[in-house]
């Protein structure tokens, strides 16, 4: 769904600032396009594996390490498409949230640039359990707790700790286009992703475009909670 996403808003951005990137799951191949791609991370494992896939797949990546919630983002380059897959699913609060989002709208060109933006769904862990063939006693509890104590919670954002102490953080779906328009956004989609589960390789392109078609006109509308991620396409709003 993100590529699908990136190729109907940003087919011809020429560059690309990838926070969070990870191993270069999104970069390499949009550097395999001819994209000039900058990949960011606070993790140097992940990093070091993205220069090795780009190095294999014979393209330039860029790479810095850094934590966008605190560092200063390299240099003062803005960029036609900024992807924010995957940092907002570790804040430990609205600071972290908000602190990224600002270092987004930062990078982004101001007259035509696009950001995607994940979040996690508070649902997730809903739909995690639900694709489990059979639910252990203490799944239940642990999933009763979780849901009671967000029934009576209306926040956009909820922050929890994983055991080991990692922060994880949560959206409520149906509020977060409200949230980034408040923030000064344009917001030109809003996407539950991963509903029915991936694509297999292998599959004709033509059920996987009516795959994607189904997947994303539902993931709009309706369906907007049963994904476990929540997808945000916007631009700077020119109203800022
Ligand atoms: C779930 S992975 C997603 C990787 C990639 N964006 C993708 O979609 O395949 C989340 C990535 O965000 C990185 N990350 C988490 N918090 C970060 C932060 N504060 N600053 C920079 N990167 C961060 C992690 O190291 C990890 O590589």
């Amino acid at each position: 769904m993100t590529m699908r996403l990136i190729d109907l808003y940003c087919r011809d951005a020429k560059t690309v600032c990838d926070l969070g990137g990870g191993t270069g799951v999104y970069a390499i191949p949009l550097a395999k396009t001819g994209k000039k791609v900058l990949l960011l991370d606070i993790s140097k494992k992940e990093i070091e594996i993205a220069e090795q896939k780009a190095r294999w797949a014979g393209v330039q990546l860029k790479t810095h390490h850094c934590d966008c919630f605190s560092d200063a983002l390299v240099n003062n380059c803005t960029y036609d498409l900024v992807l924010c897959l995957g940092p907002l699913y570790h804040c430990r609060n609205i600071q972290d949230v908000e602190m990224t989002l600002d270092k987004v709208a930062s990078i982004m060109k101001d007259d035509d640039g696009t950001a995607i933006i994940a979040f996690l769904s508070k649902y997730s862990k809903f739909n995690d359990a639900s694709r489990k063939k059979i639910l252990q006693d203490n799944d239940l509890t642990c999933l009763c707790d979780y849901y009671e104590s967000l029934m009576h919670n209306d926040t956009v954002f909820s922050f929890q700790k994983r055991s080991g102490g990692i922060p994880v953080s949560f959206v409520e779906p149906s509020l977060i286009k409200a949230f980034f328009v408040e923030k000064g956004f344009a917001v030109l989609d809003v996407v539950a992703s991963d509903v029915f589960g991936s694509i297999e390789s292998g599959i004709s392109l033509s059920e996987t475009n009516r795959f994607l078609n189904v997947a994303h006109e539902l993931g709009r509308t309706i369906k907007l909670n049963d994904g476990n991620h929540v997808l945000m396409v916007v631009k700077k709003s020119i109203n800022k």
